[in-house]
Formats: C-alpha cells, structure tokens, sequence
C-alpha cells in the first residue's frame, strides 16, 4: 500500500471529501462496503450492543445519515433509552476505517409515507413481525410477518464526530467534529 495510491488520503479537505463519497456509494451500490455499516447502541440496561445495518441515506450537507428498521426492534427501545449511537464501516477498497458518533431521532408513523409508498413489497416485509423481533418462539420460523407502516421507523443519524484512519504505506487518522464545521484534526493512529 503506498499513499501515492490514495492521494485524497494526504489532506484534511480531500479526505473528508472521500469519507462522503464512501457513504454515498454504499447508499447507491449495494456491494460497496459502506452498505453495511455496524450499528452501535447502549441498551436500557447500558450493555453495549452492535448489528448489521444497511445505510439508506447519506447527506454531507447536512451530516445525517439513515437506516431504516421495524420500530419494536431493541434497537430503537437503545436509542430511545440513551440517544447516541456510533456507526462503523471497514472500507477495504479505499483502506478507511470509518467511525461517526451521531445522535439518534426515531421517526415513525405518517411522516414516513413518502418513504414507505417507494419501498417494494419485499422491502415492506422486513417491518411487521408477530410476535415482536426479539421474542422467544417454539420453532425458528414460529413467527409472521404483517408488512404495516406502522412498524416501520426510520433512525435518522446526525453525525456529530467523524474519526477517520486511512491505512497507507504510512497511517494517517483524522478527527471532524460538527462543532467546528468539519475542519478536521489529525491524530495519532
Ligand atoms: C446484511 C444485513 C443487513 C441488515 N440490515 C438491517 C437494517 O437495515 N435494519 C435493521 O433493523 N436490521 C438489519 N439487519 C438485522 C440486524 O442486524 C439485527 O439482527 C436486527 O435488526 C435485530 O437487531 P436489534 O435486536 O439489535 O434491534 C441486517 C442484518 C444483516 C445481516
């Protein structure tokens, strides 16, 4: 691995440009690595608790990230509990570990109309199992699934930290904060 293979890596700006341009990609292609982020919660009990997610949105504009998920997953009973949840991808392709720490909304019911008229039937029937993700049953397939919007909830992430490190020839690693418009911070890997 040299740097000179990832030129983006050598600046503050160009980097945070690529850590972007990763996430818009897993949101668009669903084999690039930034689809399936690792979602880290706090359970009510504060136990750490970390799943496979897919990375629906992804806006730098704004900083907010989105997943969508069935609203009586522990997941949101997580964020509900304690509103921070970290985000963790391992790009392998462009050599970036990257980690957002973000602040969780739960969205739920009519709001969601636009995005749930969009998603296919097959989409639909991961929202709306019976009884509810988590629960104890006899056999493996002892549930159903009732496709409803109204088990439907979309986390919206609002990336409040960014901590970056690009594995090169040499290591970098970088810190962006929201508090400080995104400027970027190199640290020690
Ligand atoms: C490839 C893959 C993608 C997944 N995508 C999602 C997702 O987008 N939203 C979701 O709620 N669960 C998704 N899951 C399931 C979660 O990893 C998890 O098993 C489930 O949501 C229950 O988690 P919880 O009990 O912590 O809420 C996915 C699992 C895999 C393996």
């Amino acid at each position: 691995m040299s740097d000179e293979l990832h030129e983006w890596a050598q600046s503050l700006d160009t980097l945070l440009a690529q850590v972007w341009k990763r996430l818009g990609r897993g949101v668009a292609d669903r084999r690039a690595p930034g689809r399936h982020p690792t979602l880290a919660t706090i359970s009510p009990d504060g136990m750490p608790q970390a799943r496979t997610v897919v990375l629906r949105s992804a806006d730098p504009d704004a900083g907010v990230a989105t997943i969508f998920t069935d609203r009586f997953a522990d997941k949101v009973d997580d964020v509900r509990a304690h509103p921070h949840a970290a985000l963790h991808i391992w790009d392998n392709l462009a050599h970036l570990q990257i980690r957002l720490l973000t602040h969780v909304a739960v969205k739920t019911g009519a709001e969601l109309e636009p995005i749930w008229a969009n998603l296919s039937d097959h989409a639909r029937r991961c929202y709306g199992f019976s009884p509810a993700s988590g629960e104890a049953i006899a056999e493996g397939l002892s549930y159903s699934k009732t496709p409803d919007i109204s088990a439907f909830a979309v986390l919206e992430l609002t990336i409040e930290r960014m901590d970056i490190l690009h594995l090169g020839y040499q290591h970098r690693r970088a810190e962006f904060s929201r508090h400080n418009d995104w400027a970027g911070q190199w640290t020690v890997p």
